[in-house]
């Protein structure tokens, strides 16, 4: 199968009001809403990404990643045991299948989505640095104080209780790559994985899925690529201001490179946004990091306790 990027998230929350004056704060853009249901999407192009159902009680159902064609479908139907190929409900139509995973989420492939129109970034930020000086008798580009404008769905973290059992099928059933690791002790006793896609010579983010060796499967994260840094940091200032709390960030992980902010959603699921991150082929080997002498933000200190919690 080959999979084009990663497309969706499926929640479960207890008030979609709530939930969707966050994720509108957050810089998300209602797709469609129903008593029961609402679907939002990215400024980027995709007709969603983010799909919560009301409930009496938060939880995590499942990712979907979008593939090329309707044959990937089929395959996943042949080889994987997927439902049967249906049509998508959600906004811009297309086709569909579902996969469950070893531990129960739901892994939607789907195809043949209409995109919606892609939004402008904002001008591009012009740095003065001392070996060259771009902005000449000119301010920066300021921004206006508003959401995040955010381009894509980026990756998923998740808590699994089964490491290696997830990475496994994570491996064999979608293809994907490892693009680091991290042990805590012996080498071979990996406790996270992040895993790319696999698309040959073509660049993609550093991670499109992280899994976290845990006592539960649940969602640690969901990531949104914002422009860049400046976006990042006015977007803080922003959701501080409507009142939201913030978990973890601004900061640059070393894994990925990327800078991320980390905020809570009425439920206290971790929405984050990222720049700036590595891009990499299908050529480049894994590494494999000690966890305890690993610094997790280069900018500030490690780890608060509620970003694990
Ligand atoms: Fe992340």
């Amino acid at each position: 199968m080959k999979l084009v990027a990663l497309h969706h998230v499926h929640f479960t929350v207890t008030d979609l009001d709530k939930t969707e004056r966050f994720a509108s704060d957050f810089g998300l853009k209602t797709a469609s809403k129903t008593n029961s249901r609402l679907v939002m999407r990215t400024i980027g192009g995709d007709a969603f990404s983010y799909i919560a159902d009301l409930a009496p009680a938060r939880g995590f159902l499942g990712l979907g990643f979008s593939v090329e064609s309707e044959a990937d479908l089929e395959e996943a139907v042949s080889r994987h045991g997927a439902t049967s190929i249906h049509t998508l409900d959600t906004p811009g139509g297309g086709k569909g299948v579902r996969l469950t995973d070893p531990e129960g989420l739901q892994v939607d492939l789907v195809a043949g989505i209409a995109e919606t129109h892609l939004e402008p970034l904002h001008k591009p930020l012009a740095l003065n640095i001392p070996s060259n000086r771009s902005r000449l008798n000119a301010s920066q580009n300021f921004r206006p104080l508003e959401p995040a404008r955010l381009f894509r769905l980026g990756h998923v973290g998740l808590y699994v209780k089964d490491l290696a059992a997830m990475s496994a099928w994570y491996e064999r059933v979608l293809g994907l790559l490892i693009s680091d690791t991290m042990y805590i002790g012996d080498p071979e006793k990996k406790v996270t994985v992040f895993f790319r896609l696999n698309r040959g010579e073509a660049l993609v983010d550093h991670h499109s899925l992280f899994l976290a060796q845990a006592d539960k499967t649940d969602c640690h994260h969901i990531s949104f690529e914002a422009q860049d840094f400046e976006a990042q940091f006015t977007a803080h200032r922003w959701l501080k201001q409507r009142g939201w709390e913030s978990n973890w960030g601004v900061g640059r992980h070393p894994l990925g490179s990327h800078i991320f902010d980390v905020w809570f959603d009425p439920d206290r699921y971790r929405f984050e946004t990222f720049s700036d991150t590595d891009v990499l082929d299908a050529s480049k080997p894994p590494g494999n990091y000690e966890a305890t002498t690993q610094d997790m933000d280069l900018w500030s200190s490690d780890p608060p306790d509620r970003y694990f919690a």
